[in-house]
C-alpha cells in the first residue's frame, strides 16, 4: 500500500514536470514567432534546422503523394516533347532559365532558389505531381490550375530529355510545337495567366 501511493506521488510529480516544460517550451516558441525573431526575408538563408526541417517535408510529401501516379509510355515521342519544349520556354525560363540562356532578375532574388531542371533528381510522377501542385511557401506555381494532364506531361516529357539537350535541339524542338492553340488556351494575349475561374 504504502509502496503504491509512493508510486503515484511519483508519477505525478513526472507529470508535472513533462508538462511544465512542454508549456515553457510553447510558451518560448510563440514569444519567438509573435517578437519577429524569425527572418522570413528572402535574401537571409533559413538557419540549418529550419532548412532540413522544410526540406524533409518537401521531399516526403511529394514523394508520397506522387507514388501511385501512373506514367504515360509515349513520353519519349518527339512531338509530346516538341509540346513540353515550347511550353517551357513560355512559362518556366524566367525562373529555372533553360540550355543557353542567362540568369534573369527574377531567378536571381528567389528564395528558395528555382533549380536547374537538367539536375533535378525527381523522377517523372514527382515532377508532374510538382507542376501540376506547386509548392507552397515557394515561387514554384501549381500550374494545374491552367493546364491539364496532357500538357503538363508533355512537360514532363520535355523534362526527361533537358539533360541531354544541346542549346541548339532546344531551340529547335521549342519552334516545332506541333498545335500551340491548345498549349496556349490558359492564357491571355500578353501571357498572363487569367483567373482559374475562366475555364
Ligand atoms: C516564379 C518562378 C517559377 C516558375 C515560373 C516556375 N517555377 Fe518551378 N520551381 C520554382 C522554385 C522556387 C522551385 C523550388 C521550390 C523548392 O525548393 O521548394 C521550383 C521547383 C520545380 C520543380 C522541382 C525541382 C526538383 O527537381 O527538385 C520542378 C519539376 C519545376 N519547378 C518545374 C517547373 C516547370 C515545368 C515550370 C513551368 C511550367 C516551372 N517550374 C515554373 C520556381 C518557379
Amino acid at each position: 500500500m504504502a509502496w503504491s501511493i509512493k508510486n503515484m506521488t511519483r508519477n505525478r510529480l513526472i507529470g508535472a514536470v513533462i508538462g511544465g516544460g512542454l508549456v515553457a517550451v510553447l510558451g518560448a516558441a510563440w514569444i519567438i514567432i509573435y517578437a519577429g525573431a524569425y527572418n522570413i526575408a528572402a535574401d537571409a538563408p533559413h538557419t540549418g534546422p529550419v532548412y532540413w526541417l522544410l526540406k524533409t517535408v518537401r521531399e516526403r510529401s511529394i514523394l508520397v503523394r506522387s507514388a501511385d501516379i501512373p506514367v504515360p509510355t509515349d513520353l519519349g515521342l518527339e512531338p509530346r516533347v516538341a509540346s513540353g519544349a515550347a511550353l517551357y520556354k513560355e512559362m518556366c525560363t524566367a525562373c529555372h532559365l533553360a540550355p543557353g540562356t542567362e540568369k534573369t532578375e527574377l531567378s536571381q532574388g528567389l528564395y528558395p532558389p528555382a533549380p536547374a531542371l537538367r539536375d533535378s533528381k525527381l523522377s517523372a510522377e514527382q515532377q508532374f505531381w510538382v507542376i501540376k501542385h506547386g509548392i507552397k511557401m515557394s515561387a514554384m506555381p501549381a500550374w494545374g490550375v491552367t493546364h491539364n494532364d496532357k500538357l503538363i506531361w508533355d512537360m514532363v516529357a520535355f523534362l526527361r530529355k533537358l539533360p541531354s539537350l544541346t542549346p541548339a535541339e532546344y531551340e529547335r524542338l521549342s519552334k516545332l510545337a506541333p498545335d500551340h492553340d491548345d498549349a496556349m488556351k490558359g492564357m491571355n494575349m500578353d501571357g498572363a495567366m487569367p483567373s482559374p475561374t475562366t475555364h
